[in-house]
């Protein structure tokens, strides 16, 4: 997606050979004009899937995932990090994770809000080692209901996260796929145009 493209060559920020700050426009100040044309990408690479709910894991992930649900028609879930005082019970939960903060955490959704007859985006801001979205999918499954695919805004493809996914079988449409960090330098894998 060039636009996306052309806002991380402005306004990215590369930390390390593998870390990328986007906070001006995705993971702390929103862009809604960027994130409207993001929902638009995914409604439309995820069209013929017949989805009818979207999946995504506080609180990055929640923007794209509203304007796609938005786009599609279709209500938005966010998985919760941290227990809620209303959500008790009832709950679908996985453990998550991270590589980079070395912690693992509990993830949970309300059995009210995804069930067998779903078809389910999951959507996300970062793929780096899949680790969440592995999470959202064992959710997923554990409505059982069907998984229409995984959308990603940012993926690192020099880390483990895309391939292991594919390699499963999900469909991972990633809208920026970065193929080198290093030398303070984003470098784009060139997306192969259907
Ligand atoms: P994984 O799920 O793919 O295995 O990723 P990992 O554990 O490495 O990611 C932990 C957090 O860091 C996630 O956000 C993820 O989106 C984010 N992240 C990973 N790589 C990058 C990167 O290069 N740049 C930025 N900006 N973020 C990255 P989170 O902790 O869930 O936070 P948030 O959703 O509240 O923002
Ligand atoms: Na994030
Ligand atoms: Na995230």
């Amino acid at each position: 997606m060039e636009k996306l493209q052309e806002k991380i060559m402005a306004d990215g920020k590369v930390l390390s050979d593998s870390v990328l700050k986007v906070d001006s426009f995705l993971n702390h100040q929103i862009d809604p004009v960027l994130m409207q044309a993001i929902g638009e990408e995914f409604a439309s690479r995820f069209s013929g899937e017949g989805i009818t709910k979207i999946l995504t894991l506080e609180s990055s992930g929640i923007a794209p995932a509203m304007m796609t649900g938005l786009v599609l028609g279709v209500p938005a879930v966010f998985a919760r990090k941290r227990k809620s005082l209303t959500l008790v019970d009832r709950l679908y939960t996985a453990s998550v994770h991270s590589f980079t903060k070395n912690e693992t955490n509990d993830i949970s959704v309300s059995r009210d809000f995804i069930d067998e007859t779903d078809v389910v985006l999951v959507i996300d801001d970062f793929l780096a080692n899949g680790q969440a979205a592995l999470g959202l999918i064992d959710i997923v499954e554990q409505a059982g209901a069907a998984l229409g695919g995984v959308g990603i805004v940012i993926e690192k493809g020099f880390q483990e996260g895309g391939a292991m996914l594919r390699n499963r079988g999900v469909r991972v449409e990633s809208l920026a796929i970065i193929s080198s960090l290093a030398n303070g330098k984003v470098e784009f894998l060139e997306e192969e145009k259907a």
